[in-house]
């Protein structure tokens, strides 16, 4: 939990190791997030999820794995972005097969949305990335039209030997029953202020 819910974290009272920053938003059982803290461990991990069942077992796998290069954050994905972390301080943000909210009434609980996506610039440092997974064709469609509109990323390649990324649960739950998944590898331009 954070010390303080009202006011930016400095991203070293979050890891005193000083090490890029990456951010897992809604992590899970974080099978993507172990295998990377424990592949890069010259970079730091904090999943986010709201659910402190999920929260405890990733705690207890990463404790289990020796990796003190990842924390669990319990708080709600939206509100760490736009109020918790400190401007520039992210190099990666992930956002991997969130909820699609499928019902045209819940379109607004997305959490691809403008201001969303102005909190993720922010946080991103210059040249940081933001990297997004769907199986869900119209939510990814969404998020594009949504990213033109915000007109302030840059779009990348993302071939799947482009670097190492694990598979994440619902990933691996998915593809075995046949969905394929869409990418989007979005990045702050070098040039862009904090
Ligand atoms: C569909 S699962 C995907 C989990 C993981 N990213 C994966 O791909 O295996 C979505 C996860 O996000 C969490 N979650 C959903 N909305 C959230 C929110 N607003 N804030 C934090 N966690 C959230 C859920 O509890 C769940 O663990």
């Amino acid at each position: 939990m954070p010390a303080d819910y009202f006011r930016r974290a400095e991203k070293s009272e979050i890891f005193t190791k000083d090490q890029p920053l990456e951010v897992d938003l809604g992590c899970g059982d974080g099978s993507f997030l172990l295998g990377m803290a424990e592949h890069h461990p010259e970079r730091n991990f904090l999943g986010v999820e709201r659910l402190l069942g999920r929260v405890k077992k990733v705690c207890k796998r990463a404790k289990r794995g020796q990796l003190d290069n990842l924390k669990v954050l319990r708080l709600e994905s939206r509100y760490t972005v736009e109020w918790l972390l400190g401007p520039g301080s992210v190099s990666r943000l992930h956002l991997l097969c969130p909820d699609p909210w499928p019902k045209a009434r819940h379109h607004r609980r997305r959490l691809i949305q403008q201001e969303f996506l102005e909190a993720v610039h922010e946080v991103l440092e210059p040249g940081g990335e933001f990297l997004f997974k769907t199986d869900h064709d119209e939510y990814f469609e969404w998020a594009e039209e949504k990213v033109a509109d915000f007109g302030r990323f840059e779009s990348l390649e993302w071939p799947e030997e482009a670097f190492f990324y694990p598979k994440t649960d619902f990933q691996i739950q998915w593809e075995a029953e046949g969905k394929r998944l869409q990418g989007l590898r979005l990045r702050k331009s070098q040039a862009s202020p904090t």
